[in-house]
């Protein structure tokens, strides 16, 4: 065992992300002997909590056999500490310090995991470098940073804190979390997409006619409309994960799989976007519908917000391989189902010797993200039994039956693990963040501006109807698998 002294600092420790996420997290690293033995894990936040309670709340999201969650709670101190003060942070060192000389181990780790809003990223990225980046320089020590969206307002907003961000810690440090990237369909998009010969030269303008990119939750605000008004369903879910989707579904291959070398292709291919236009979005927001509320009705959102909770959009790439073909990005809180999936259409083929049309019968390779993960292409198809009539069939694979006995990681547990080891393959590098925002800019001032109306649907539906004539107009061709009858 390479003996490591280990300090996780979770900035926000009282928090719902810390809560939910972050220490759960953690647990399961630990569980599963991910975590070196020196490690402690320090709790900061403003309130004057008792590590009891903290440990208490901590407890109640994590599963797993008492015995470990009690060794797991021990491990974690709290100290109490304000944002834009030198003093906490000073506390905090000196905490870390007394650690590192105790266990006088080399080489010494710090993660410091910012789960608090980026209104204070600046003043507590400040606190840490002037306080608490000061190592055992013989050591060989490391520092890192993991901050979480949103990552500004817009284009501008974002730069800004970014430069704050950039004059303190270089890019090196810093791991701007985005989980779908530590989603295992996410993960293995790569894979899928270049160690298979026939998908590579079908992958392109030539054979695709479009991509769907659909994100569906069940559920509304629940509690956070406060938080989501600010910011809406572009913000919150498009520029963030949506687009890491299709950055990785669009990319050349990279040179390697080395972060910077992915990174590098991202970038290049977000470039290529071009902005998105009003007249290709659909807006919603959703209305009371059964035993839900609507999204007016949370006592947290302001009065007559226009803030959407549903969105579809048309991005489109302007270069040689994708030139033409529409990816069509879609995502709804309050919808009929919780479901991420993206849909690869391809055109039908050229001429038909057959008596049907094949036109509503397309190849697709369909990609479920959660729940569930699949994968599936529908396939044209010979009817079995005498008839010689062509019908859509699916060759699927669902990890459930195929890999039933696999532990899937969930994507926070992958993530945590990647910044410890150093990897920021899967973290947003500045330049890619800047090239999503770009995309999206000009359509978010105008819904700021009041120049787009969100439409309601009803709670619990599939949104504005709007949006299935947008996919339509996009070439989406609803391609059904013939249901077998014995
Ligand atoms: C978060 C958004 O980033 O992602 C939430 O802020 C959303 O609004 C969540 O519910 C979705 O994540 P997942 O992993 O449940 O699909």
């Amino acid at each position: 065992e390479r003996k490591i002294c280990l300090s996780v600092v979770v900035l926000g420790a009282s928090g719902d992300l810390a809560k939910k996420k972050t220490f759960p997290a953690l647990f399961t690293l630990f569980k599963r002997g991910f975590l070196p033995k020196n490690v402690a894990i320090i709790g900061y936040a403003r309130s004057k909590l008792n590590i009891k309670d903290l440990r208490a709340t901590i407890a109640e999201h994590l599963k797993g056999a008492s015995g470990d969650v009690s060794r797991f709670l021990d491990l974690i101190a709290y100290l109490p500490g304000s944002y834009d003060s030198a003093e906490g942070f000073q506390g905090l060192q000196a905490v870390l310090v007394t650690r590192e000389q105790q266990y006088g181990m080399c080489p010494a780790g710090r993660l410091f995991y910012l789960a608090l809003p980026p209104s204070v990223y600046p003043q507590v990225c400040k606190g840490l470098k002037e306080n608490c980046s000061e190592m055992a320089a013989q050591c060989n020590s490391w520092l890192r940073l993991i901050v979480e969206k949103p990552f500004g307002m817009d284009l501008a907003s974002s730069e800004e804190l970014a430069n704050q961000l950039g004059a303190l810690f270089p890019e090196e440090q810093l791991y701007r979390i985005d989980h779908y990237l530590g989603k295992e369909m996410m993960q293995n998009m790569l894979v899928l997409r270049f160690a298979n010969q026939f998908i590579q030269p079908a992958w392109n303008r030539n054979f695709i006619s479009n991509i769907q990119i659909c994100f569906k939750e069940p559920f509304g605000t629940d509690g956070r409309g406060g938080y989501f008004d600010q910011f809406g369903i572009i913000r919150d879910v498009m520029q963030n994960h949506l687009m890491q989707v299709l950055a990785l579904l669009a990319m050349e291959q990279p040179v390697s799989l080395a972060a910077d070398d992915i990174r590098d292709e991202k970038v290049k291919v977000l470039r290529c976007l071009a902005a998105v236009r009003p007249d290709e979005t659909v807006l919603g927001q959703h209305t009371a519908a059964g035993s839900q509320a609507g999204y007016l009705d949370d006592p947290t959102v302001p009065k007559g917000s226009r803030t959407p909770t549903f969105a579809s959009c048309i991005l489109r790439i302007n270069n040689e391989r994708w030139a033409g073909v529409p990816f069509v990005m879609k995502a709804g809180k309050a919808l009929n189902e919780r479901k991420v999936e993206i849909r690869v259409q391809f055109k039908p083929p050229a001429a038909t010797i057959h008596n049907n049309s094949l036109d509503a019968m397309r190849n697709e390779l369909v990609m479920r993200v959660q729940p569930d993960e699949a994968i599936y292409m529908k396939m044209v198809l010979k009817r079995p039994g005498l008839s010689v009539e062509p019908i859509v069939s699916e060759m699927d694979l669902s990890y459930k039956q195929r890999y039933s006995a696999t532990f899937i990681p969930d994507a926070y547990e992958r993530l945590l693990l990647d910044a410890l080891r150093g990897d920021q393959q899967h973290f947003v590098r500045r330049d890619e963040l800047r090239a999503a925002w770009a995309a999206f800019t000009p359509l978010l001032h105008a819904i700021d501006a009041g120049e787009l109306t969100p439409l309601p649907y009803p709670a619990g539906t599939r949104g504005p109807h709007e949006a299935d004539v947008l996919a339509a107009k996009a070439g989406f061709v609803k391609t059904s698998a013939y249901v077998w009858k014995d």
